[in-house]
């Protein structure tokens, strides 16, 4: 009734209706998923999405040091996905473990770097829906032998996940999907029950789907008529492909950015044809789609220099934002250089930087002997007795 009261105003009213009826679904519910009106035509929708996020995010004004005066910067807060559960990959989650639970798998089977997000939100959320979660991660040795500093580890270990370490040089292709392969073989010999193999940073066909509804939501928060510019950390590619397809559907008002934090732009514009190519999305060209941002990987995918850790740092202490060491601190740091260096990249000056989240990733010790430095030479005080002399 309600909704048939407010579909008879205007097109706008209806699509809210239809966005706020899908956003009160109840947690951990599997419900049919319809593709947004614009996104009608694409050729594989998934059946299945099963509700995970806390949605929308918030969007907020981002006082960032070191912006060029005319930049205006809001912030997406995507690591508000949830606690746990936070970040980009929860939202590609619901459709890839919508569509596992419909297919009757009891557990699921993903890869990643030793401090993997991806790895962590999977074994996370398939606890939650009941899944086993089996973890293949990168690793410079074949065991480990040091609990302390787990970043993101401690959280898919306290859920129960079972972790394989790979050689860190692993290729995706060629080494981890046969092992994953094998691995689900062999559950399901032993089981009976099939189990769902998701690649690197969830980032396929069905994954894809967590940003084209992103962008929905995004459309509702007027991102389109506020911003000139979104900027997101690209990993695995999944994220920027699914902004891309929906900010090419609904007339391409926005332009996006991608800072790299591993691979080249070739590499993702592939990856981003790859998933217009799988959907049947035809005209459309990844290279008029997304300006993808290169050569802020620093020491090395996964790596951190002290300026880095000092940029973290800095961020924090003055914002309150925490980013992460491996992608989000890296894309915000691109993100200010490309606006002071190469303003005429950007369509504006009202930007929108999506932060996809990543916190654990800040406590696997890295950053530790930075704060042990500045808390030793001060901000740090005894008062088991007299008040300490020095205040600030
Ligand atoms: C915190 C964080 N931000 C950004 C990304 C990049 O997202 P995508 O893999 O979709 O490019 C990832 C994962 O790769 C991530 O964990």
């Amino acid at each position: 009734m309600l909704r048939r009261y407010w579909s008879s105003h205007s097109n706008f009213q209806l699509r809210f209706c239809t966005y706020w009826s899908q956003m009160s679904v109840k947690h951990h519910s599997v419900s049919n998923y319809q593709a947004p009106e614009w996104a009608k035509d694409i050729l594989r929708t998934p059946e299945k999405r099963v509700k995970l996020a806390l949605l929308p995010t918030p969007i907020h004004k981002w006082r960032l040091d070191g912006l060029p005066k005319d930049v205006e910067l809001f912030i997406k807060r995507d690591d508000m996905t949830g606690s746990t559960l936070s970040g980009n990959k929860v939202r590609k989650l619901e459709f890839i473990l919508g569509d596992a639970l419909s297919r009757g798998c009891k557990s699921v089977i993903t890869c990643g770097s030793i401090q993997s997000n991806h790895c962590r939100a999977t074994a996370v959320a398939a606890r939650e829906l009941g899944l086993d979660s089996y973890l293949l991660l990168r690793n410079k040795s074949s065991s480990l032998t040091c609990f302390d500093n787990l970043g993101n580890l401690l959280p898919s270990m306290l859920c129960g996940s079972q972790i394989y370490f790979i050689p860190k040089n692993s290729k995706y292709e060629t080494t981890i999907k046969p092992k994953q392969k094998q691995l689900a073989r062999e559950i399901e010999e032993k089981t009976g029950n099939p189990a769902c193999c998701i690649p690197v940073g969830g980032s396929n066909s069905i994954g894809v789907f967590g940003y084209i509804e992103a962008w929905k939501e995004m459309e509702h928060q007027n991102v389109c008529t506020d911003f000139d510019d979104v900027v997101i950390a690209c990993g695995s590619g999944g994220s920027i492909a699914g902004l891309a397809i929906g900010n090419y559907l609904t007339g391409q008002k926005i332009k996006l950015h991608a800072v790299s934090v591993c691979d080249d732009k070739y590499f993702f514009h592939e990856h981003v044809n790859q998933m217009l190519n799988e959907l049947g999305i035809s005209g459309a060209q990844s290279e008029d789609l997304v300006d993808i941002i290169d050569g802020y990987k620093g020491e090395g995918y996964g790596l951190t220099t002290k300026q880095d850790h000092e940029f973290l740092h800095n961020i924090a202490s003055t914002t309150g934002i925490l980013c992460d060491p491996v992608y989000t601190g890296k894309a915000v740091k691109g993100m200010i250089t490309e606006l002071n260096n190469t303003p005429g990249r950007f369509k504006g000056n009202r930007v929108l930087y999506i932060h996809t989240g990543g916190v654990f990733g800040l406590f696997d010790s890295t950053i530790n002997s930075k704060l042990e430095r500045k808390y030793s030479n001060g901000n740090m005080f005894s008062w088991f007795n007299d008040f300490p002399e020095k205040i600030a």
